[in-house]
């Protein structure tokens, strides 16, 4: 049962999605807005990336489905968590248009319901940025991983330029509310490493996005055995 906090909804996992329209109708028009950056990129970007997804794999924040064509046959079982049910829903239509074997799961990144150290692969594409408690989800994404499992991931981050991070810090808000709680200053590269990960990425830049959310980092980390 979802818990009221003011006007918004606190989901058992401790996701608040807000009940503005505006949450649902960034949901319809997101494969929209994003179609220009996919053309221009970021489709490429996906599709380098998650050729590294190997056997039992979850992804998280999965949104519209927009990963679901670049899985190769070397991912034996694939999850698609994605906690808000707009989202969720053209997921589900995505996936049962693509022919590719899934499953769509209502979870949150800070609350995976999946046993300890039973998955090789999780990907995150533009969700840690979303995700209310970072150290939480990347808490959780230790734990469901095999030692040697991989977290495969294209997020945007704070700019290492001083000069955009203090916009970041500006505009974070107005950001936040208008793109369904996407914070555009966060240290996402210094949160994965200080979840106990060993990092490997490239600084990339999202070509037609809006300045503030052009830093990317596109890598994959990998969780240490328990001895080391
Ligand atoms: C910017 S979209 C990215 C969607 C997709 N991964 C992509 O690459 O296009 C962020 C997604 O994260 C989801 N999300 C929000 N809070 C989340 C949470 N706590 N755990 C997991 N996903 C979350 C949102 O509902 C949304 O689908």
């Amino acid at each position: 049962m979802a818990m009221s906090i003011g006007t918004e909804q606190l989901q058992p996992s401790g996701t608040v999605h807000g009940e503005h329209r505006w949450d649902f109708m960034f949901a319809a028009l997101y494969d929209r807005m994003m179609r220009r950056g996919e053309k221009r990129g970021m489709g490429e970007r996906r599709g380098e990336l998650l050729a590294e997804a190997r056997g039992r794999t979850l992804e998280i924040g999965a949104g519209t489905g927009a990963n679901i064509s670049y899985y190769t046959d070397e991912v034996e079982e694939l999850i698609l968590a994605e906690p808000f049910e707009p989202m969720r829903r053209r997921l589900e239509q995505k996936l049962a248009g693509s022919g590719r074997s899934a499953s769509a799961l209502d979870a949150s990144a800070e609350s995976i319901p999946l046993e300890d150290e039973s998955l090789d692969t999780v990907v995150s594409t533009l969700v840690l940025c979303t995700v209310d408690f970072q150290d939480r989800a990347l808490s959780e994404v230790a734990r469901v991983l095999r030692p040697g499992g991989r977290l495969l991931y294209i997020e945007h981050v704070r700019s290492h330029s001083p000069r955009t991070a203090r916009w970041q810090d500006r505009l974070e808000t107005p950001w936040r509310h208008f793109a369904a709680g996407c914070r555009c200053n966060r240290d996402t590269a210094a949160a994965i490493a200080a979840a106990g990960f060993s990092t490997e990425h490239q600084d990339e830049h999202w070509q037609s996005a809006p300045p503030i959310v052009t830093p990317l980092i596109v890598g994959r980390a990998i969780k240490g055995s328990p001895a080391g």
